[in-house]
């Protein structure tokens, strides 16, 4: 598993495209996840959403912010932040496989 804080993902997210991986710095990652079989998945934070994409072959999964999510919002050029719930993620890995689970907190009542 390799950890990065910044996902080597696109988001789509204005935002977080502006200041995201460039794409020859992802081919780059690329390249260097493909020779190495091993690693089965990609993990990052910063984006404050839980997002699924691809790099290599290999999922690249980023977990929702322990406290406020960024918005859904394709359009937005401000990264506007919401109240949907945190979360965390879980990996577990028993006899070769790898399972992401991204749990989110609900309210407290
Ligand atoms: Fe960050």
């Amino acid at each position: 598993m390799i950890a990065l804080h910044h996902p080597p993902l696109r988001t789509e997210l204005p935002t977080f495209e502006r200041i995201g991986l460039a794409p020859d710095s992802r081919a780059a990652l690329a390249d260097v996840v493909a020779r190495h079989p091993q690693v089965v998945r990609i993990i990052a934070g910063h984006v404050h959403r839980s997002i699924v994409a691809e790099l290599a072959g290999r999922a690249v999964v980023t977990v929702p912010s322990t406290y406020l999510q960024a918005a859904l919002d394709f359009t937005a050029p401000k990264l506007r932040m919401c109240p949907d719930p945190p979360g965390f993620a879980v990996h577990a890995l028993r006899d070769g496989t790898l399972a992401t689970h991204l749990q989110r907190i609900p309210p407290l009542a």
